[in-house]
């Protein structure tokens, strides 16, 4: 198989990125055009303001990608642009160009799912090292400002298949550092800042409530809605996530629990999770996979249960086009082409 450059793009938050793959293996340019200074006077992504950011940045962007990897527009083999999910006026504009571009350049274009993007982030590093040894099933974490996903990956051939076995029931894990970093007056993005203030912190001086779950989910996809259905075969343990509580626990600061308790019952339900499913690998990404307190504790908990764990770096932990041109490069050897009708999709799932 010759060589294959892939073109990657991908505007599906508030960043406008660009970046050329070799073969899905090899990191050629990376370009990433943050729109952080826009939105920082809101705490948060503002949608309108994100559409128009991408509209001024895509074609500078993606020019400096093709110079950095010393392409040309008639030099790469195929485009691939982010499908969803995201806003979608922000999708939109990174699928209107990557339309145009492959139309004009007579290119074959391949759609990408984003969260399939994080994690083929992984992969992409770690071929990059030569690690071609991977056993699966791969448990991944895809935790960013927008998401908190748990997939089991497999793979058959060339073919990646998902199975979304836990999500967050309110908000994502970055959200909910956002908020906090919002409420606390410290800054936006808030991940990064609270990342960065926590090794001057004390983890023990106020204790907050480990959240819980108490009532099943109601969507059908879930073990006691199928079991009602009675579709007894479909019936597989779900390991959902909660952030919305450790809001209102750091807002009022009361209620206080042992903090032993919480990390008795993450080691247990990661041990738990591997049990069940018998997964063979971990991947733990999105931009939030940046953080180092989560990457020490996955890192010692996958230890003492004899599992290989992986990270992307942090360059490739938040959003990038380089997951996406990585993700694209299976799709391009099955042939899984975009026909130019398609359209973003906002709330895409991953399957
Ligand atoms: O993957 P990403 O760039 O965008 C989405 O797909 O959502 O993730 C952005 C999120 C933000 O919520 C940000 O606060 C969080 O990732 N984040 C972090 C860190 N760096 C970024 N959260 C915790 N610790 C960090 N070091
Ligand atoms: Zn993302």
């Amino acid at each position: 198989m010759p060589d294959t450059y892939i073109l990657g793009i991908e505007s599906s938050c508030d960043e406008t990125a660009a970046a050329v793959v070799r073969s899905g293996e090899q990191l050629i340019s990376n370009v990433v055009a943050s729109q952080i200074a826009t939105h920082q006077p809101f705490g948060g992504v503002v949608p309108e303001l994100a559409s128009r950011e991408h509209l001024r940045a895509i074609l500078p962007v993606v020019r400096k990608a093709l110079a950095d990897a010393g392409q040309s527009y008639q030099s790469i083999d195929a485009l691939a642009v982010t499908q969803g999910p995201g806003l979608a006026g922000s999708l939109l504009v990174g699928i209107s160009y990557a339309k145009a571009l492959a139309f004009a350049l007579e290119k074959p274009l391949i759609a990408v799912n984003h969260l399939e993007g994080h994690i083929h982030a992984v992969l992409l590093e770690e071929r990059q090292k030569g690690n071609r040894d991977l056993r699966f099933p791969v448990l991944a974490l895809v935790v960013s400002g927008g998401h908190t996903h748990l997939y089991l990956a497999e793979q058959q051939g060339e073919s990646w298949s998902y199975e979304n076995i836990g999500h967050t029931r309110d908000d994502a894990a970055g959200e909910a550092f956002d908020k906090v970093a919002k409420l606390l007056g410290l800054g936006y993005p808030g991940g990064p800042v609270v990342d960065r203030l926590s090794v001057h912190g004390d983890p023990r001086a106020v204790k907050f409530a480990p959240s819980q779950i108490k009532h099943p989910d109601r969507r059908p996809t879930s073990p006691q809605t199928a079991r009602k259905e009675g579709a007894l075969e479909n019936v597989r343990p779900r390991f959902d996530f909660s952030y919305s509580g450790i809001k209102t626990a750091v807002l009022r600061y009361v209620e206080t629990h042992d903090l032993k308790a919480s990390i008795e019952s993450r080691r247990e339900g990661l041990a738990e999770i591997t049990r069940e499913y018998d997964v063979a690998t971990l991947f733990v990404t999105g931009g939030v996979a940046a953080n180092n307190e989560l990457r020490q504790t996955f890192e010692r908990e996958a230890a003492r249960e004899g599992l290989p764990a992986y990270f992307p770096s942090r360059p490739l932990s938040t959003d990038n086009a380089a997951m996406i041109a990585a993700a694209a490069y299976p799709k391009f050897l099955n042939g899984e082409f975009a026909a130019m009708d398609f359209s973003a999709e906002a709330g895409m799932a991953l399957k």
